[in-house]
């Protein structure tokens, strides 16, 4: 595990995209996780601002997110297909059918999972996975109880319907389940990065970490991660031991 503790959130941003455009340099057909959440957005300005300066090329890029509510249209300013288009997709030259994200309006969700594992897998699997961590130590939606492989449907924990309500008028508007990747092919990415910022995450940050292996904490499993690279801001890393 590398781990970066960076002085703010700006500067854990900036180097998350550095990572992500390295990656994308090296190999220009990469196939990208892409993950939504207050976490993410600066690094995905950094992505825009390094696509505008021609400083990278997204044309060969395939991307993959990790998760979506269930029963929010795509232009549903909480959607996550509305997110990825307002920060990144819509200003990149990605190409519209190298882009996934889970449909959460399918009348067939179960098939809907199978279909999405399947794409995952016949892209070659993920080269580099982004995360963000919830409150309770979630990644995607897989909330803390059991470690499930398959991308799957899920209830969402009242921690994650408040955590979320932030971003709804009323927290009665937060949907109640999503679809998530599930940890077969987020363990399955060549390279992950956990990102986490702010005082908030920092207990989820110790426990992840340095915390034993368990479904309680989803992104316990991530210390079995061969290539993982841990991109927080110093509120984020304040409880970890070693840093
Ligand atoms: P946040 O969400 O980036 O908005 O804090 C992270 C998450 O819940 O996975």
């Amino acid at each position: 595990m590398e781990i970066y503790i960076l002085e703010d959130y700006d500067k854990m941003s900036k180097k998350a995209a550095d990572v992500i455009k390295e990656q994308v340099i090296q190999k220009p057909n990469s196939i990208l996780g892409l993950a939504t959440g207050s976490t993410p957005e600066g690094m995905y300005k950094y992505l825009v601002e390094y696509y505008e300066n021609n400083e990278l090329d997204f044309k060969d890029v395939t991307t993959f997110n990790l998760d979506e509510y269930l029963g929010l249209d795509d232009l549903h300013e909480q959607s996550y297909h509305y997110f990825m288009d307002k920060h990144l997709l819509s200003k990149i030259n990605v190409k519209k059918e190298n882009i996934h994200i889970p449909d959460g309006l399918g009348i067939d969700i179960d098939n809907t999972c199978t279909k999405y594992d399947k794409a995952i897998e016949s892209a070659g699997g993920i080269d580099l996975q982004i995360l963000g961590i919830g409150l309770n130590g979630h990644i995607g939606f897989n909330e803390p109880g059991t470690f499930i492989a398959e991308t799957h449907q899920v209830d969402l924990t009242n921690d994650t319907i408040m955590a979320n309500s932030r971003f709804f008028e009323n927290q009665e508007d937060v949907p109640k389940m999503a679809i998530t990747m599930g940890m077969k092919s987020i363990m399955g990415a060549k390279k992950i990065i956990l990102m986490a910022s702010g005082s908030s995450k920092a207990r989820a940050i110790k426990m992840s970490l340095e915390g034993p292996i368990t479904p309680d904490v989803p992104a316990s499993i991530l210390q079995l991660h061969q290539n993982l690279i841990v991109i927080i801001d110093e509120e984020a890393g304040a409880l970890l031991e070693n840093k």
